[in-house]
Order: structure tokens, then sequence, then C-alpha cells
């Protein structure tokens, strides 16, 4: 019973890995459109270029990649997601956060 219980608590948490893979002519808006947009939204309609309000240690490329490759308890991870693409993906989150 406890062991059924571990294995269900472990599927329930464990972030799941999403397949997606940008076509070649996708762009960082493309990507966050297709890949992204499901959950992240502006937090106010009125103002839609803020996406993300990132901790200032985290506005930068390194932290965003290591989040869309690596995924959280919350969030999927999108391994397919690199190189150049993922270069513009960055440049598109960070264009649209602020930071605090
Ligand atoms: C299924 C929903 C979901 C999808 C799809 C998703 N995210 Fe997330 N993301 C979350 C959740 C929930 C959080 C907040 C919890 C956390 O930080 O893990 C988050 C956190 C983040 C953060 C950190 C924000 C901070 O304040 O530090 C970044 C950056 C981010 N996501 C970028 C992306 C990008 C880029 C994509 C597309 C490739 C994406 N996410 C796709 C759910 C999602």
């Amino acid at each position: 019973m406890i062991k059924i219980m571990l294995v269900s608590a472990f599927f329930i948490l464990a972030a799941c890995t999403r397949d997606y893979t940008p076509a070649s002519s996708a762009t960082g808006e493309s990507i966050f459109k297709e890949a992204c947009a499901e959950c992240h939204q502006p937090k106010d309609p009125a103002v839609p270029q803020v996406v993300f309000s990132l901790n200032e240690k985290n506005a930068n490329e390194r932290y965003i990649t290591h989040k869309v490759q690596g995924g959280s308890l919350m969030m999927p991870k999108f391994p397919k997601i690199t190189g150049s693409k993922m270069r513009s993906l960055s440049t598109y989150v960070l264009n649209h956060s602020v930071t605090q």
C-alpha cells in the first residue's frame, strides 16, 4: 500500500518531458506561442509585454535555458529546445520580463 502511494506520488510530482521540437524557421516568439503560452500569459492584459517577473539574479539566458531544458516540479522540461533556438527563446523571455 505504502509502495503504491509512493509510486503515484512520484508520477504526480515528477516534471514531465515535452517532445516539442522547434521548426527550423521558428523564432523566439513562435516557440513561446507554441510551447509556453498555454501556461505563461501576461499577468495584466493591459500590459501584454510583461509575462514574467524574474528575480534579478535569474534574468539571464543561463537561468532560462536551465529552466526550459530541466523543468521543475511544476513545469515540464523541453530537452529539444537547444542552441540558437534556445537563445532566441531566452531573448524573447527576457524582452517580456520585468526584474525584481
Ligand atoms: C504546463 C505549464 C508550463 C509550460 C508549458 C511552461 N511552463 Fe514555465 N513555468 C510553469 C510554472 C508552473 C512555473 C512556476 C514554478 C516554477 O518556477 O517551477 C514556471 C516557471 C517558469 C520560469 C521561471 C520564472 C521565475 O520567476 O523564475 C521561466 C523562465 C519559464 N517558466 C519559462 C518557460 C518557457 C520559456 C516555456 C516554454 C518553452 C515554459 N516556461 C513552459 C509552467 C509551465
